[in-house]
């Protein structure tokens, strides 16, 4: 196990407040935690006595459970709230969920919402830790997290590496985070999407811009491939869903052309046909199903570094 002294805070928010050192330890952490999961008995006494609430506003599959197995693994209680079946129901604010929950002696609440900043506003208003799983546009520190230690294990260092994130860059808290990620820990992060899909001025964040996926992928190690995000409103913002395909889809037409060993991540829910031809999100350069696994291990070490931090962010 890292030394984990030099990791002081109670609260995961975004990978914008940390530091290179910071996301190498999470990095480095999950390491350790990793061959719990390959154990018979896939449990270590970490957060025994600990009670984790997850609270999700939004519908999800994998972070969701990947939290709840994370938390089992540690030997935490674990408690799952829909907010659309609780008292959110009735009108009762986060805040008030949140301190109730604080009341009710839990030590870790996990927050979905669809607002960004949900996160962040919480942990102002308690004292208990508080674990960002995706809020709004904004962040979805976990799941970039997944992705660089996914990387990581794969290719064996991110300083360095050209990695491209294609699709709704606009409305993609997993892109924010990624390019927080990488770019604070040396990689070359390109986003290409069609205009209307990339937000103002988001160079200043590091990234660069290229409206062609060919030309992007010239280059990469990596791609990470967004989903369309129906559910929110895109209409005007791409032709239609087979030019978008045609343009920007990663196929194994447009793999044939780039890196041999070009590493495919996705974060999903995938939208076969779309974003990505299945023959790709099933063939060999794909890696989704590995970063769902590798998401336990970094679940497991942001849960087990929260739980010792003490400072808000
Ligand atoms: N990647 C991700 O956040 O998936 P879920 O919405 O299923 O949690």
């Amino acid at each position: 196990m890292k030394n984990m002294s030099s990791w002081t805070k109670k609260d995961l928010l975004g990978l914008y407040e940390l530091n290179k050192e910071e996301i190498e330890l999470i990095l480095d952490t999950a390491d350790s935690f990793k061959e719990i999961s390959t154990r018979e008995i896939k449990k270590v006494p970490a957060l025994r006595g600990k009670t984790v609430v997850n609270l999700f506003y939004e519908p999800s599959t994998r972070t969701r459970v990947s939290f709840e197995v994370a938390a089992k693994r540690l030997s935490a209680d674990v408690i799952n709230i829909a907010a659309q079946e609780s008292s959110v129901k009735k009108g009762e604010t986060i805040i008030d969920t949140g301190t109730n929950i604080q009341a009710l002696k839990a030590d870790i609440i996990v927050i979905r919402h669809d607002s960004s900043g949900a996160a962040a506003m919480l942990s102002r208003h308690v004292n208990i830790s508080v674990v960002n799983a995706g809020d709004g546009w904004h962040e979805h520190p976990t799941q970039a997290l997944l992705d660089i230690f996914t990387l990581r294990e794969k290719i064996g260092k991110i300083k360095g590496l050209h990695v491209v994130i294609v699709g709704d860059i606009s409305h993609s808290r997993v892109a924010r985070s990624n390019i927080w990620g990488l770019t604070k820990l040396g990689a070359k992060v390109t986003v290409c999407a069609p205009p209307m899909l990339i937000p103002e001025e988001i160079e200043k964040t590091g990234a660069q811009v290229c409206h062609d996926i060919d030309e992007a992928l010239k280059s990469a190690d990596a791609v990470n491939v967004l989903r369309m995000q129906f559910e929110r409103d895109l209409k005007g913002a791409f032709p239609n869903q087979h030019e978008y395909f045609k343009k920007f889809g990663i196929t194994k037409e447009r793999l044939e052309k780039v890196k041999k060993g070009i590493i495919v991540m996705h974060p999903g829910p995938l939208n076969r046909g779309i974003e990505i031809s299945s023959e790709v999100a099933d063939g060999a350069n794909s890696v989704i199903l590995e970063q769902v696994t590798n998401g336990i291990a970094v679940r497991m070490a942001v849960l087990f570094l929260v739980s010792q931090g003490k400072e808000k962010p």
